[in-house]
């Protein structure tokens, strides 16, 4: 029989060495925040994984780690079940994290005076691990129209026609954007970076996060000649709410760029993966499909909720819709506030801790963006909290 699970269960994060839970209130300096923002989920993971987990602390022997045969087979499977996206066990490479390896990658693979294309408003991680390696960052920025994102292709041609520009970061599906990028959207991308000789890095953690009626597309899986010129970087931490585990599969077919990569994995003394992630991940990918099937379900019923409540009572923001990711992407730019204003807003008056826009770059501006992986009950509080600080606003 299924089992079906609740995600309803408020569970008590505080005092679990949570940044999301512990760290709120000092990281935005205001006491009382509801913590609506760092992207992890507030529901347990899957019973098969903590199965496995107690299985494997039975043991009682955690030394030195290689990836293991069962774990590279389970992630192999999952591509290939979950996105039709063969892969050879050997292009699968460790690193702790995603953004651990866009730093890596950025490194090993450009040099000084190099330039890196990002696509903002996003996730600013990716600017920073340009910045940090001294690399120059250039934004192709998206579209906002109708309501919707889309990529500026005239832009990215032009941005890409300049030689210094040597990488771009994809962000499929996009953070914040909510787009699960379409396979035309992709083969566009592509025969530009290939006319460019752009390396594109693809990171797909979010590609298992993609609601009904979407299908993510893996990037390298579009050709071989576009898998020879890319890199992508996928990961169970998002997918199944194991990111303290520090896990991610750093996927590379083309030999000349995994041996560069694992070179790179090898100077930082990163190339051996935890037991509790590679044992979480396993049990994960191999038995973890019913579970986020529903919670898929259930944050869609999230995103519902809070694009119904405020059309209904405050028609002046609206979510952008969400195709994939848990984290909704608010536009406030109808309340005529600067970003100083609004971000005052949200933190002082609603004592909401959302991700203020304008930190994924100046497009966010006017912005807020939602975590809705978490207890319906906590939405409608937010919600709440959002609408009487809007309300006491109005009647100044
Ligand atoms: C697009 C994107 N990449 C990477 C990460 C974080 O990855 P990791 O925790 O594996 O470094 C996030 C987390 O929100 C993200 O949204």
């Amino acid at each position: 029989m299924q089992k079906i699970y609740s995600f309803d269960e408020l569970i008590d994060r505080v005092k679990t060495a949570s940044v999301k839970w512990d760290q709120v209130d000092q990281l935005f300096h205001t006491e009382g925040l509801l913590p609506m923002w760092v992207a992890d989920m507030d529901f347990r993971v899957p019973d098969e994984v903590t199965e496995a987990l107690k299985k494997r602390i039975e043991h009682g022997i955690y030394g030195y780690t290689v990836q293991s045969e069962s774990y590279l087979a389970a992630v192999q499977d999952w591509m290939m079940k979950r996105h039709d996206w063969k892969i050879r066990q050997e292009w699968i490479c460790h690193s702790p994290g995603v953004v651990t390896a866009l730093n890596l990658i950025v490194d090993g693979f450009t040099k000084p005076g190099d330039k890196v294309l990002i696509q903002p408003p996003v996730y600013p991680p990716f600017a920073k691990a340009v910045r940090n390696q001294g690399r120059e960052c250039v934004t192709n920025p998206l579209i906002y129209h109708n309501g919707t994102y889309t990529m500026d292709f005239a832009d990215l041609e032009r941005k890409f026609s300049d030689p210094a520009v040597k990488m771009m970061i994809l962000c499929s599906p996009h953070n914040p954007a909510g787009r699960v990028w379409s396979k035309d959207e992709l083969l566009k991308v592509a025969e530009s970076a290939l006319k460019h000789d752009v390396l594109v890095v693809s990171d797909e953690i979010h590609s298992d996060l993609v609601f009904e009626g979407r299908k993510h597309i893996p990037y390298a899986g579009l050709s071989e000649d576009v898998a020879d010129r890319s890199i992508v970087c996928t990961a169970p931490s998002k997918t199944f709410n194991i990111a303290g585990l520090q896990i991610s599969n750093i996927i590379i077919s083309n030999p000349s760029l995994r041996k560069t990569y694992l070179h790179q994995l090898r100077r930082f003394s990163l190339s051996e993966p935890n037991i509790p992630g590679m044992v979480a991940a396993e049990a994960a990918y191999q038995k973890g499909g019913e579970w986020l099937d529903q919670c898929l379900n259930y944050i869609k019923g999230n995103a519902d909720y809070v694009s119904h409540f405020l059309n209904a009572h405050l028609p002046e923001l609206t979510m952008v819709p969400l195709e994939g990711t848990y984290l909704g992407w608010i536009d406030c730019r109808k309340l005529g506030l600067n970003h100083l204003k609004l971000q005052d807003l949200i933190l002082k008056k609603a004592r909401v801790a959302f991700n203020q826009g304008y930190t994924f770059g100046s497009e966010g501006e006017g912005f807020v963006r939602i975590n809705l992986a978490c207890p319906r009950s906590l939405v409608e509080q937010a919600m709440s909290r959002l609408e009487k600080a809007v309300n006491s606003l109005k009647a100044q």
